[in-house]
């Protein structure tokens, strides 16, 4: 049989995507197909992250950017929130010394302030401690909507005008994306969807103009690493022109 290492070494290690962007989606499904609560779901979802986060560090990803919570998920009931934010409280609380081993540096992109404190704390502390690493950037989009994040990227251009310290000529690409939460991060080649949405749902819409899609049926608690293997080896295969013929 073959290890994972094996499995892994298949891949074309000289032409991975530098950054990887993930929609996870599919917890509530999962849950309800087992007439489970949806909190079940999530709680299975997080075992998910964790593997694709262990995944992504030991192939040699560099960016990893996981949708975990939307501006839109503030609407949902109270306690699928409030059990959400318990979720990441833990993961951040559990997973904080394994990202400092593993040379991960952890970031939020997202309205920060919108969470609960002890949530903000741990995000904090999770920052704090792994702030020096370089083995691979690991993203959780909190709060996270992609029109808000254009909109206040634009606010804060449109500002820095108003004080004289920018003219409007000199706005371009390259200064509206160093006003996004993504600043100093490339644009991801690969955005993966699970549970066979096929909608962005306000994720990275300036960044993902020119990323491959990768959408598959498994829902999110489902998500195997063979999977992501997999996407990975067809991305792979993928002819990515750019426009250009
Ligand atoms: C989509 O499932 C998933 C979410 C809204 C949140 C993602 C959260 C996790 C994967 C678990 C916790 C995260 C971390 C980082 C520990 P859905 O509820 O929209 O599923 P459905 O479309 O089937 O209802």
């Amino acid at each position: 049989m073959k290890s994972d290492a094996m499995q892994a070494t298949e891949l074309d290690m000289t032409a991975l995507p530098a950054h990887v962007a993930v929609i996870m989606d599919g917890n509530g499904r999962w849950a309800q197909k087992k007439l489970l609560n949806r909190v079940k779901g999530h709680e299975k979802g997080a075992d998910t992250v964790r593997m694709v986060v262990r995944t992504c560090r030991e192939i040699g990803i560099s960016f990893l950017t996981l949708y975990a919570f939307s501006t839109e998920n503030w609407q949902r009931p109270r306690a699928e929130v409030s059990a959400l934010m318990g979720l990441l409280k833990k993961f951040l609380i559990s997973e904080r010394q394994e990202m400092v081993a593993n040379n991960i540096c952890f970031g939020v992109i997202g309205q920060r302030e919108r969470l609960p404190v002890e949530v903000q704390a741990e995000i904090q502390r999770t920052r704090d401690a792994t702030r020096t690493n370089t083995g691979m950037h690991l993203n959780l989009a909190l709060s996270y909507g992609s029109r808000s994040e254009i909109v206040r990227a634009v606010q804060n251009i449109a500002q820095q005008v108003q004080n004289g310290e920018l003219s409007v000529d000199a706005i371009d690409e390259d200064v509206l994306a160093r006003h996004l939460y993504t600043a100093g991060v490339p644009d991801p080649e690969l955005l993966i969807r699970t549970s066979g949405e096929m909608r962005i749902s306000n994720f990275l819409l300036w960044q993902i103009a020119y990323s491959e899609i990768a959408v598959t049926d498994t829902l999110w608690p489902d998500f195997t690493k063979a999977e992501l293997i997999q996407i990975l080896k067809d991305y792979q295969h993928r002819d990515r022109r750019f426009g250009r013929i």
